[in-house]
C-alpha cells in the first residue's frame, strides 16, 4: 500500500472526508457524544489490534488490548454492582450484541424459556430472538414506553409452566423510558416462577442512570442477570461499541477452548476489536468517575 492514490480516487477520499467532517458539524437525532479527542491515541491505528477470544484467556494473539479491556469491564462492574468474584464481560460491538450475548446465554440456561419484552424495545432484540429460536411475547406499553406491568403479569400468568426470560429497558430508544425490575420481580414472585432471567438493555440509559444513582435500581443489586451497555452513546467513541456484563456461573455454560487461538470462544464473535476497548479505556482515565458524573448532570 506504498503507492500513492491515484488523482481522481484522491479527490474521491478528499471530498467524502469535507463531507463527514461537514456532516459531524450538525449531526443530531442520535444519541451519541462527539465531544472526544483521541488523538494521543492515532498511533495504535497502525496496529491490528485483536482481542479474539475471552478477555480473561490470553490468546497467542497477543497483539491486543486485554489487559485495558479488562480495566474497563472492572470499572464498569464496580459501577454496577456485579458479584463480587462472579462477574464476567467482554466489549462488544454495541448494544445489538450485547443483547444478543444476555439472550443466548439466557436459552442456555433455559432452551425452553419464554422471552418477555415490551413493544418499545430496540430491534435487535427481535432479531436476536429469531436468531437463538427463542419464544417470546410482546408486551404492551404504557403510554410513556414503560413496560405495561398488568399485560406482563397476565402473559406470564398464561405461560407459568415455562421459565421466563425477562428483557427490560433500561432507557427505550425513543422515550427513555425504564421497566422497574422490582416490580417485574413481584410478578415473578407472585406467579411462583422459579426458572427466570432478567436481562437489561442498558445500552441507551444505563451508564449515566447509575451514575447518577436514578431510580428505579436496575444494576445486579436490583435483580439483572446480564446487561448491555453502550461505549459508543453517553462516553463516545469513534468505533460503536459498547460491553456486556453477566452472572459468571451463568456464562461459564458457555465456550470451548480453541487451540489454535490459545484462548477460550466465549464471545459471540472470533475476533475482536482491539482498539474500542482502549478508546474506551482512555475516556474513563480522563474524566473518572466523578468526571462522568458531572457529564451526566451537564446533558440533563
Ligand atoms: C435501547 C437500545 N438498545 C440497543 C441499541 C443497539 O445498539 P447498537 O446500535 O450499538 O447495536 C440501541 C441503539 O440505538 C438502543 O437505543
Amino acid at each position: 500500500m506504498k503507492t500513492p492514490l491515484n488523482t481522481k480516487d484522491n479527490e474521491r477520499l478528499s471530498s467524502y472526508m469535507k463531507l463527514a467532517e461537514a456532516r459531524a458539524k450538525h449531526f443530531i437525532g442520535y444519541p451519541i457524544a462527539q465531544d472526544f479527542d483521541y488523538s494521543e491515541l492515532y498511533p495504535l491505528l497502525k496496529l491490528p489490534l485483536n482481542n479474539v477470544g475471552d478477555p480473561w484467556v490470553e490468546s497467542t494473539y497477543d497483539l491486543n488490548s486485554r489487559s485495558l479491556e479488562l480495566e474497563v469491564l472492572e470499572f464498569f462492574a464496580e459501577l454496577f454492582h456485579a458479584p463480587a468474584n462472579n462477574w464476567w464481560g467482554y466489549v462488544t460491538n454495541g448494544g445489538s450484541e450485547g443483547n444478543l450475548y444476555g439472550l443466548y446465554v439466557a436459552r442456555e440456561l433455559y432452551p425452553n424459556g419464554i422471552v418477555y419484552y415490551s413493544e418499545a424495545t430496540h430491534y435487535s432484540v427481535q432479531k436476536n430472538i429469531q436468531l437463538l429460536n427463542l419464544r417470546s411475547i410482546v408486551i404492551r406499553t404504557q403510554k410513556n414506553g414503560e413496560m405495561d406491568y398488568e399485560d406482563l403479569n397476565a402473559m406470564v400468568q398464561m405461560h407459568r409452566d415455562q421459565p421466563v426470560i425477562i428483557l427490560a429497558n433500561i432507557g427505550t430508544t425513543m422515550m427513555e423510558a425504564k421497566d422497574d425490575l422490582q416490580r417485574i420481580q413481584q410478578i415473578l414472585r407472585r406467579q411462583a416462577i422459579k426458572n427466570h432471567y432478567i436481562h437489561c438493555d442498558a445500552a441507551l440509559a444505563g451508564t449515566y442512570s447509575a451514575l447518577l444513582d436514578l431510580k428505579p435500581g436496575f444494576d445486579f443489586n436490583h435483580g439483572t442477570d446480564s446487561m448491555a451497555i453502550s461505549g459508543h452513546k453517553f462516553i463516545g467513541s469513534p468505533i460503536p461499541c459498547g460491553l456486556v456484563l453477566v452472572k459468571k456461573n451463568y456464562k461459564d455454560r458457555i465456550g470451548k477452548a480453541i487451540p489454535y487461538i490459545g484462548t477460550v470462544d466465549t464471545t459471540i464473535t472470533g475476533s475482536r476489536n482491539g482498539h474500542s476497548p482502549i478508546f474506551i479505556w482512555y475516556a474513563l482515565k480522563k474524566l473518572g468517575k466523578e468526571g462522568l458524573k458531572q457529564r451526566a448532570l451537564e446533558c440533563l
